[in-house]
């Protein structure tokens, strides 16, 4: 007679039984109702995270819009328009105009990843000029360097050929890995982002010398929501999403991501992104 051999934490399934067991019976209806509570469990798993994602989906747009009024009114008194502002009150309402941009580029990550887990996230392709696309990047992250008394430098190697791109999804990238970058470099770092034309693709880096990410960390920094556990240097708010959602939108190309770190040095993102065939 053929004997069941069931492993598994219940120790009375432990053990090799016959059919003609009396607790063969038993022991099979244990297992089905065993399997029934999982697939319930994961029934009820499936649904939280359904509820989840629409909820995230639907927080992040809805906070869009009284951002916007923030960031409007905000621009219209940096302009002057109601009158000029003193040194000090430029001061302020420039950290309050770069906090309300790091919060739009949060709900951005949260809602592409709604998106993303919802399955509606499509990249939309098109010939893309990179060398524009960067230097804007550049010009919009300037800010946020100079007030952390960074150097960000540019180093495009030109002539660069057009890729198949979605334009928005990586400038997103660039400006994830640029406000890493800035974030976790100190004052009076350096922060290149570098742009070439290799073998088969573009070879795109983001290099800081920062605190750098200690080895068992370096596989995680990726997952959703990973945040890397510390002290003042890593007290900066985020929502651990942006580099899980970097990943995707690198591979969504055909390309792909690593990062290159040690502790006290600094941290480099490499992105390779392949030409059209
Ligand atoms: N350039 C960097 N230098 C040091 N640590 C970094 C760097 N970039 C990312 N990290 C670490 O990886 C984590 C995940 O990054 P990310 O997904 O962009 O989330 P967030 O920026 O919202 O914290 C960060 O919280 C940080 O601990
Ligand atoms: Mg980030």
């Amino acid at each position: 007679m053929e004997d069941l051999q069931l492993n598994g934490p219940h120790p009375a399934l432990s053990r090799s039984i016959t059919a003609e067991d009396p607790r063969y019976s038993e022991l099979v209806d244990a297992l089905f109702e065993r399997n029934q509570k999982l697939l319930e469990e994961n029934r009820l798993l499936a649904e939280m995270d359904e509820h989840r994602i629409s909820l995230i989906a639907c927080v992040s747009h809805e906070l869009r819009t009284p951002l916007s009024y923030v960031m409007g009114y905000g621009s219209i008194l940096q302009e002057g328009v109601m009158g000029e502002l003193n040194p000090k009150q430029q001061n302020c309402l420039r950290k309050m105009m770069e906090g309300s941009e790091q919060l739009l580029r949060i709900i951005s990550d949260l809602l592409v990843f709604s998106k993303m887990d919802a399955g509606k996230f499509a990249l939309q392709l098109a010939p893309t000029n990179l060398a524009p696309l960067l230097d804007e990047v550049v010009r919009q992250m300037a800010p946020t360097f100079e007030s952390n008394e960074l150097t960000l430098e540019l180093r495009l190697t030109v002539p660069l050929p057009e890729i198949q791109a979605d334009a928005d999804r990586l400038r997103q990238v660039l400006y994830n890995l640029l406000e890493n970058a800035s974030k976790f470099t100190p004052k009076g770092g350096r922060v290149t982002l570098s742009c070439r034309l290799a073998e088969r693709g573009i070879r795109l880096e983001v290099v800081d010398n920062g605190i750098g990410i200690a080895p068992e960390h370096l596989d995680r920094i990726f997952e959703r929501f990973y945040q890397i556990p510390g002290g003042d240097a890593r007290q900066k708010k985020g929502s651990g999403l942006g580099l899980a959602i970097t990943r995707d939108i690198i591979e969504g190309h055909g390309g792909a991501i690593k990062v290159v770190s040690s502790p006290e040095q600094g941290t480099a993102f490499k992105i390779f992104l392949p030409l059209p065939q």
